[in-house]
């Protein structure tokens, strides 16, 4: 599975030409540069040969122009390519609203994807094509980093923290997937492929695999298990807006956000809330904390409304106060 050129992976994905073309814009501007040098060079070495022996060369001082000049130049084109390369990085490290959620748990040594839905893959992940897909991925061990080359889509997985990077798939077929990151005796085993079929295929290939609860439920059930509902109720429907903090600063409620206040409470204490939640390391598995992120997720879907316990409609009670159910 090759493309059109020798050692270059097969292009799958949306990302793929930019990929591309900002790398052949580079070996570009390094073959032109590599040329230009080496051939100067053996000009002038020709051109400007001792012709006896006792030559003494002209003394040069220097000059303002030329090094004006070759500074100058380089500068802008290093700047191409930073800003090339940033305006295609944060592309794909910025997820759209709209795409497919799965997420991804790195381990020592094999990968563990689950879909919004519920399914649960090892090694493997099927997607639809021409759909956006998230990927929220972390590990429980070393660093990994997730790379399949036919989509040009590479980053590391890091110990305690999520990435999230998105790819749109623009073939059907199976591609490899690798850890590209060393992480121990078996990392060269540490691959699997990313199945790419027709939405219509891949709804069939979802309800055939049925059977385990979505991440959400599960974070629901272990919201109550843990005790988080006795707390913040089940009304935490937060996710993605901002929220102001003790210290004064603002912070964005995304997954990395609610890790960290699971895991260790007191390092970004909301307004007007005391440093009373107690820690959850060690107790929530990377798989867990995956689930109540989903949880917390699914509320701000559903809007402010509890899901727990439905308070009756102000119509189904016509004698209720209107206070109570005030939003
Ligand atoms: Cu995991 Cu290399």
């Amino acid at each position: 599975m090759q493309g059109w050129i020798p050692l270059v992976p097969e292009s799958a994905s949306t990302f793929s030409w930019k990929v591309d073309a900002l790398y052949f814009y580079l070996s570009g501007v390094t073959l032109f540069f590599a040329l230009l040098i080496s051939s100067v060079l053996i000009f002038f070495v020709i051109r400007y040969r001792r012709r006896t022996p006792y030559e003494i060369p002209r003394p040069i001082a220097g000059s303002h122009k030329l090094e004006t000049i070759w500074t100058i130049i380089p500068f802008i084109i290093a700047m191409t390519m930073f800003g090339w390369g940033a305006r295609v990085y944060f592309d794909q490290y910025q997820p759209p609203e709209n795409a497919i959620e799965v997420y991804v748990v790195g381990k020592q040594w094999m990968w563990k994807l689950q879909h919004a839905t519920g399914q649960r893959e090892i090694n493997e992940l099927h997607v639809p094509v021409n759909r956006k897909i998230k990927l929220i991925m972390t590990t429980e061990d070393v660093i990994h980093d997730f790379f399949v080359p036919a989509f040009r889509t590479k980053a590391d997985v890091i110990p305690g923290r999520y990435v999230t990077i998105w790819f749109e798939a623009t073939k059907t077929g199976r591609y490899h997937l690798f850890c590209a990151e060393y992480c121990g005796m078996n990392h060269s085993g540490m691959t699997g492929s990313v199945i790419v079929m027709e939405p219509r295929e891949f709804d069939d290939w979802l309800s055939g695999n049925t059977g385990s609860t979505t991440p959400a439920a599960a974070g629901q059930q272990l919201y109550q298990t843990l005790g988080c509902a006795s707390c913040h109720g089940a009304n935490a429907g937060v996710f993605g807006n901002s929220t102001q903090l003790e210290s004064g600063q603002t912070v964005r409620v995304d997954e990395g956000y609610i890790r960290e206040s699971i895991l260790n409470p007191q390092a970004k204490i909301v307004q007007g809330f005391g440093p009373i939640m107690p820690t959850f390391q060690g107790q929530v598995s990377e798989d867990q904390l995956v689930q109540l992120i989903a949880y917390i997720k699914s509320l701000h879907a559903e809007g402010p409304t509890p899901v727990t316990a439905a308070s009756p409609s102000p119509s189904a009670r016509p004698g209720a106060s209107p206070t109570r159910n005030l939003k």
